[in-house]
């Protein structure tokens, strides 16, 4: 990347643009999502839906009540509940139909490009084969590309509080697919799972072609950012909000342009802070670090995309129209899409900013 081509660099009058049309501008302009557990997308309604169709009983009596459980104390009480509500994908279609009602939320949203999570292990563990999962998977991102003109891509992520050898054996098992991905991640508790433990399954990884990603900083300490960058050789973090307790890493994520992606409603909801008010994301763009928005697990934390943009940017004063454009052009540099597309987005997002 040029000087020229930062996303820095832009003519537009962000001091033109008044408050009250920061909200509008929010949900219209352009973004992409970097950060979508797609299991995380499971509306309590669909899994009410699929368990019904797939003659499974829940120990829930009602939408309501499963609903009235998503209260968390931190990310493995949700951890919990999640990888239970995921239990009721068993078919080609329930996969398929989870990741279609993401992709109409996104739609309306104004995403043009998602680059989305599925956990494997959680569902090969209940004895469902890779192929259901991934074809229904694949089959809802072809269509939202012809449907929506949304471009999607799947990122297989290991869960860390399993062993090295389980995430050998997925690796394994996934490599007839090896097309439907773009590349790997590391999610579930991060706490005593270091990123250490995946170094050997990262380094065949990434012999294969595949990116690389992995959440760190999220509960864990920016010890787990260091390793994440020099053990596992990530090209982006997930989360990594706690890099604000070693400046030197600071600086080195910002000098690199290594893409953080931030999830502020979940981690309003796993009280990695307080409240919105608290949150860091105005202070990462003041850093210069590649932070990006992002929803996690909308279905869980209260909130899709635009949802996460408008709530943190009511609760940030300090957040503006230059901070919610340099988001949208930070989602396109941290994606994994080639220049062209990237350019072709810049100049959209460049599009409806100028038109205020
Ligand atoms: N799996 C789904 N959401 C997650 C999160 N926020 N952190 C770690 N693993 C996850
Ligand atoms: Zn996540």
């Amino acid at each position: 990347m040029t000087d020229f081509d930062r996303p820095a660099m832009t003519a537009i009058d962000f001091a033109a643009i008044p408050r009250e049309r920061l909200s509008a501008l929010l949900r219209r302009m352009p973004k992409a999502e970097l950060h979508l557990h797609i299991e995380g997308s499971l509306e309590p309604e669909l899994i009410f839906k699929l368990a019904q169709r797939n003659g499974l009983s829940l120990p829930y009596a009602s939408v309501e009540a499963l609903r009235a459980a998503y209260a968390f104390n931190d990310l493995q009480s949700f951890l919990d509940i999640y990888y239970a509500g995921a239990g009721v994908l068993l078919k080609e279609a329930d996969f398929f139909d989870m990741a279609w009602a993401y992709f109409e939320r996104a739609a309306a949203d104004n995403v043009v490009h998602a680059e989305i999570f599925f956990d494997p292990q959680t569902h090969t563990a209940r004895g469902v084969p890779f192929e259901p999962m991934i074809v229904g998977l694949e089959h809802a991102c072809r269509r939202a590309h012809a449907e929506f003109g949304i471009s999607a891509k799947l990122i297989m992520c290991f869960l860390r509080h399993l062993s090295e050898e389980d995430a050998f054996a997925t690796l394994e098992r996934s490599l007839p697919y090896r097309q439907h991905f773009i590349g790997v991640g590391l999610d579930s508790g991060e706490r005593g799972n270091p990123p250490e433990k995946f170094a050997r399954v990262f380094a065949r990884c990434r012999e294969l072609g595949l990116h690389l990603v992995a959440h760190a900083g999220e509960e864990g300490p920016p010890a787990y950012i260091e390793s994440a960058l020099d053990v596992l050789r990530v090209e982006r973090i997930d989360h990594g909000v706690r890099c604000v307790e070693s400046p030197a890493l600071v600086k080195r994520l910002a000098t690199s342009r290594m893409p953080l992606t931030v999830c502020p409603l979940s981690n309003l909801k796993l009280r990695v802070f307080d409240t919105l008010a608290d949150h860091n994301l105005g202070a990462l763009l003041d850093a210069g670090l590649c932070a990006t928005v992002n929803s996690d697990d909308p279905a869980y934390f209260g909130g899709y995309i635009n949802d996460n943009f408008v709530q943190t940017f009511a609760a940030l004063p300090a957040l503006g129209a230059r901070q919610a454009w340099t988001l949208a052009a930070n989602s396109f540099e941290a994606s994994f899409v080639d220049a062209e597309h990237q350019q072709r987005w810049r100049a959209q997002l460049d599009a409806a900013f100028a038109a205020g």
